[in-house]
């Protein structure tokens, strides 16, 4: 009798549980990747303790296994209540043009978020007076990361240029650095293609790419993948069974000098590592992109049909508002979004960062969803595996050209 009563009143807490609401979130960002998101879910739950979090996650770097679910969600009728997306085409180029997002201009105007967020980053998530997500931080994707205790016993310092990071590599390779340059997987690889072709075209050349108004055929575009190719012959043989996680071990290992890859491996170094900037890790502009920020940034959106709306939309004021910001953007390596973030809370690594994205020439990242709809940035893995294994710089270079026609690229 006593046991059923228990039993009746465990129910009891349960439905009254769920009664109070429910919220699913859905991104990429776990193990590793997770602290900074977990301090954003622990803010919401103080606001809202009676909502019961799902934070469901499907890990892989880049989100390139969670797109795929995500995919198969939103097309089958199931979408989370709310998902990590990069700001710009990756949702608009997609979901938005899909008719699949609800416009959050009204949640902007109603949290101050359109006073909150620079000029530029706003109109990166809008189309026709429309915002479709708010973003929760901003994180540069052109950073070297090297470990400095060794460049000193190396005796070599961070290349300013990509001939002078190959003539680095050979002085390092006649000093018995079989990998200079440590990469991991495909998208990794895509993400240094983007700072070699930054580095080359410049910040104007690489705007001009996306506009349309400089071809993938153009000889300064065949010169980078020319370029491309020379810096992978630096890199690990065994690239492609690597994480970005793993990548980065191989900076603090010492095994490899240098790392081109999101300052995501900053909140890796202090949050997961426990080292300190400067002195457990160092860090430079990529090679040739010194005064260009090329920037991404996380957000969330509200998909048309969420179970949980009002849940989500709490969820969406919670991630905009400063305290979601200055709770999640100190751990994840990335700086806030908001113009007001408490600066105090940041390491010096963050510090420069933030410095960087009020002086720099900001362009935005292909991997990471900035300049190209998904079409274009899934298919280009392609183009580089193939490249990668050919060296054929003339044929890569038209192989990207069709891929940007097909995806409209500058339309
Ligand atoms: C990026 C994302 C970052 C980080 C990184 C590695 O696309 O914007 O926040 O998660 O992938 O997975």
């Amino acid at each position: 009798m006593k046991k059923a009563l228990l039993i009746a009143a465990a129910l009891a807490v349960t439905t009254s549980a769920s009664a109070a609401g429910k919220l699913e979130i859905f991104s990429w960002w776990s193990g590793d990747e997770g602290p900074a998101l977990e301090a954003l879910v622990k803010l919401y739950k103080q606001k809202y303790p009676s909502v019961a979090v799902d934070n469901a996650t499907v890990s892989g770097g880049a989100g390139t296994n969670a797109k795929a679910v995500l995919k198969t969600r939103m097309l089958g009728g199931t979408p989370p209540d709310s998902f990590q997306a990069h700001a710009g085409q990756e949702l608009i180029g997609t979901w938005v043009v899909a008719g699949r997002m609800e416009d959050l201009s009204s949640l902007f105007k109603s949290e101050g978020f359109d006073k909150a967020f620079p000029k530029d980053l706003i109109k990166l998530i809008s189309t026709n007076g429309k915002i479709w997500s708010v973003p929760v931080n901003v994180h540069r994707s052109n950073v070297m990361w090297y470990n400095p205790a060794k460049l000193k016993a190396w005796g070599v310092t961070a290349p300013k240029t990509w001939p002078e990071f190959l003539k680095t590599c050979s002085t390092l390779k006649a000093k018995g650095v079989a990998a200079p340059l440590v990469v991991g997987e495909n998208w990794t690889q895509q993400h240094l293609w983007e700072s070699v072709m930054i580095g080359t075209l410049g910040a104007q050349g690489w705007e001009n790419l996306w506009a349309g108004k400089m071809k993938f055929t153009d000889p300064k575009v065949v010169a980078g993948f020319t370029t491309f190719g020379k810096v992978m012959d630096c890199a690990n043989k065994d690239a492609s069974g690597l994480s970005w996680q793993q990548a980065s071990d191989r900076i603090i290992d010492g095994t490899s000098a240098f790392n081109i890859m999101g300052d995501w491996a900053a909140g890796y170094f202090t949050t997961t590592k426990k080292l300190a900037p400067n002195t457990g890790f160092g860090w430079a502009p990529a090679p040739g992109t010194t005064k260009t920020f090329v920037m991404l940034a996380d957000s969330f959106g509200l998909p048309k049909g969420a179970k949980n709306r009002t849940e989500a939309m709490n969820w969406l004021k919670v991630l905009g508002s400063k305290a979601g910001q200055d709770a999640f953007n100190p751990l994840k390596g990335s700086i806030a979004a908001r113009t007001d973030s408490d600066l105090s809370k940041y390491n010096t690594y963050s510090k420069s960062a933030a410095a960087d994205w009020k002086s720099n020439k900001i362009v935005g990242s292909l991997v990471h969803g900035a300049v190209a709809p998904e079409s274009f940035t899934s298919a280009f893995g392609a183009v580089i595996d193939q490249f990668v294994a050919s060296k054929n710089s003339a044929g890569a270079a038209a192989a990207a050209q069709q891929l940007a026609v097909r995806a409209g690229i500058g339309k």
